[in-house]
């Protein structure tokens, strides 16, 4: 039965290379990208490719939580009552200066980690209806730097650049953690990953420095894990990956009471209900 994948941030980068690659096989793909002018010529691209599937988009502001919530609902009708089976949080950002959200959030970590975590919650029901479902977040290797502050996920008390992008990055595989634990054994599989050190635009602008990886290999392990089969990757829920294999996290990952303080905090701050504790 043909996937249907769901990929935010498809328009540029790692998550273009991935939604080419992936309407090779033939996927049907809903692609996101920040307007729709910015989507045409991708979706141009990808029907030109020999064998995709069907491809549909939708466009939003990914730094506005109202908007991601309009998003989840018109990813809902999109699919009518078909399942979703890939919600491939893949957009990010590396902000090099402060700069709030809407609802009043910094904005790496509005986009990196609050952004794709609503995501993950709103689209949980889709997700049911596939037998396969998975949640993928695109993490990076970053998140070993990561500190949570509790008090300031903000930075109210000064910004930090790579601190706050590795302060999202490090919420995101707490986040995947906790919510594989309550999602359980059965249902919807939850992993992230780094995908790679690629000169995109996010590593070049942002980080001010080049890639050692293509961009196949930046997309490798995103589509690594939206193929593989769910039996071959249950026994993982949860994990981080790096180059389509388990790697090692932050040491707080394996304290179990942070992730779910983080998660907990996270489902708060979105205004959503958290999944119970198993
Ligand atoms: N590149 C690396 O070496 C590297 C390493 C580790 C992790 N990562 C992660 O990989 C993922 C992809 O990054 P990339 O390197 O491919 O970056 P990129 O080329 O800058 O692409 C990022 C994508 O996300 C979209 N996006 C960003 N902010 C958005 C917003 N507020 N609203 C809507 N769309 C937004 C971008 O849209 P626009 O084109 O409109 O901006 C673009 O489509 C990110 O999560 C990043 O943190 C990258």
């Amino acid at each position: 039965m043909t996937s249907t994948i769901f990929i935010t941030g498809a328009t540029d980068g790692i998550g273009r290379r991935t939604a080419e690659s992936l309407a090779a096989t033939g996927a049907d793909l809903i692609i996101h990208g920040r307007t729709q002018a910015k989507l045409e010529p991708v979706i141009a691209a990808l029907e030109a490719i020999p064998g995709h599937g069907r491809v549909q988009s939708l466009a939003a502001e990914l730094s506005d939580l109202q908007a991601v919530r309009e998003l989840a609902t018109a990813l809902e009708d999109t699919l009518g009552d078909r399942p979703l089976d890939v919600l491939l949080n893949n957009a990010g950002v590396f902000m090099t200066e402060a700069a709030r959200s809407p609802q009043g959030h910094e904005l790496t970590w509005a986009i990196n980690h609050l952004t794709p975590a609503l995501l993950c919650q709103l689209l949980l029901p889709s997700l049911r209806r596939s037998p396969t479902a998975r949640c993928i977040n695109v993490s990076s290797m970053v998140h070993k730097q990561g500190e949570l502050r509790w008090d300031d996920f903000n930075f109210d008390g000064g910004f930090n650049d790579r601190a706050a992008y590795a302060q999202s990055k490090l919420a995101m595989v707490l986040f995947t953690i906790e919510l594989a634990r309550r999602l359980g054994d059965s249902g919807p599989i939850a992993v992230s990953l780094h995908p790679g050190v690629i000169s995109t635009k996010l590593l070049v602008d942002g980080f001010k420095m080049q890639g050692r990886d293509s961009l196949d290999d930046g997309a490798a392990t995103s589509i690594y894990l939206a193929l593989l089969p769910a039996a071959e990757l249950r026994p993982h829920a949860g994990g981080y990956f790096k180059r389509k294999q388990i790697d090692s996290v932050h040491p707080i990952a394996h304290d179990a009471q942070v992730c779910a303080r983080l998660y907990e905090r996270t489902c708060a701050l979105l205004g959503v209900e958290p999944l119970s504790p198993r």
